[in-house]
């Protein structure tokens, strides 16, 4: 049996609805001899900012239960970087994956500048719009503010007619209002979730053992509160979502179908195996063959539930 992955999703056909997500593919050419990246559905860069970015103090990662911490900082070469070292790069070796670029800012006027430096480029298909970043100062600002990510994704909207893609922050009462509010904003898509902010302590030291002290927390211990993320989002509003947090497996990644997602990224799974991506696809499209499943479109959103109940107060 023949089965259609993703269609028409952000004007573009993807071969598989699996990406890799920002920060943990480099800009593409660091995965390349990893796997094949021609045979995924694309890769989401790491941030691109204005200016530069050293990032944060070591130590920057460090694993948690069933997950890892990070606080890299947002480190990158910056817009002409970027465009200068790394976009060659990917124009010229990526012709079936599709790239998103991470823009990242610390005002809208930053944001505005990366998007208007990189939207005559050639060899990206869109954005990724950064308000979720948990372990820079202000990397949340926009993310958590209603009216300041209204002002953002209006912004940008009038600077570009590429796909337009905002990545939400869980660290809100209910995504559902900051989904709905990129909607109404001019946004063609989300990508939901980012990391949670978290720390680790070393008790022999008695210090936080990231040296930014806090940082964001990933993996499979986060995959419940992605999915109910992507959940609430699709209730709220009618955007394409991108599926992320916790994929390992195909399990994972056809949760977030169910509730709504259209394609997933993988992030931390590929550093305990790079072939993480290719695996959650074949996964995928086992999982369509077996239940007779034509196109992937089909499972989107299927999920069967009650009425959506008033998302629950945080202590339960
Ligand atoms: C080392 C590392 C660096 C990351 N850098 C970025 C980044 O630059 N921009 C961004 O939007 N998300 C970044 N993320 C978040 C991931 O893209 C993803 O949203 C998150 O890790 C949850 O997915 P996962 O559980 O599959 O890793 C980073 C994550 C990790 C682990």
């Amino acid at each position: 049996m023949t089965v259609t992955m993703c269609q028409g999703v952000f004007g573009a056909e993807f071969q598989s609805p699996v990406l890799l997500a920002s920060g943990t593919c480099g800009y593409g050419q660091e995965y390349a001899d990893l796997i094949p990246l021609n045979q995924i559905g694309g890769i989401v860069t790491k941030a691109v900012s204005l200016e530069p970015r050293p990032g944060n103090p070591p130590h920057r990662v460090a694993e948690t239960p069933e997950g890892m911490i990070n606080a890299i900082g947002l480190e990158n070469p910056g817009l002409a970087g970027f465009v200068g070292e790394k976009l060659p790069w990917l124009r010229e070796h990526l012709s079936q994956a599709h790239v998103f670029v991470n823009v990242v800012g610390r005002s809208i006027g930053d944001f505005v500048e990366v998007v208007a430096g990189l939207d005559e480029e050639q060899g990206f298909l869109g954005y990724e719009i950064n308000v979720s970043c948990p372990n820079v100062k202000g990397g949340t600002m926009f993310g958590t503010d209603k009216v300041a990510l209204d002002e953002l994704v209006t912004a940008i909207r009038a600077e570009t007619e590429r796909p337009l893609v905002v990545k939400l922050t869980p660290n809100v009462p209910d995504v559902g209002d900051y989904a709905r509010i990129c909607q109404d904003a001019g946004a063609d898509g989300l990508s939901a979730i980012n990391t949670f902010p978290g720390m680790v302590v070393d008790i022999d030291q008695r210090v936080p053992l990231i040296g930014n002290q806090s940082g964001g927390v990933s993996g499979p211990a986060i995959l419940p509160m992605g999915v109910y993320a992507t959940w609430r989002a699709r209730q709220a509003c009618t955007l394409p979502i991108m599926g992320i947090g916790g994929i390992r497996n195909a399990t994972d990644a056809i949760q977030y179908i169910l509730a709504g997602a259209c394609l997933v990224q993988v992030g931390t799974a590929s550093f305990v195996d790079p072939y993480a991506a290719m695996n959650v696809h074949e996964g995928i499209q086992k999982y369509l063959t077996e239940n007779g499943i034509a196109q992937l479109s089909d499972l989107v959103g299927s999920l069967q539930t009650e009425e959506a109940p008033t998302p629950p107060a945080p202590s339960g």
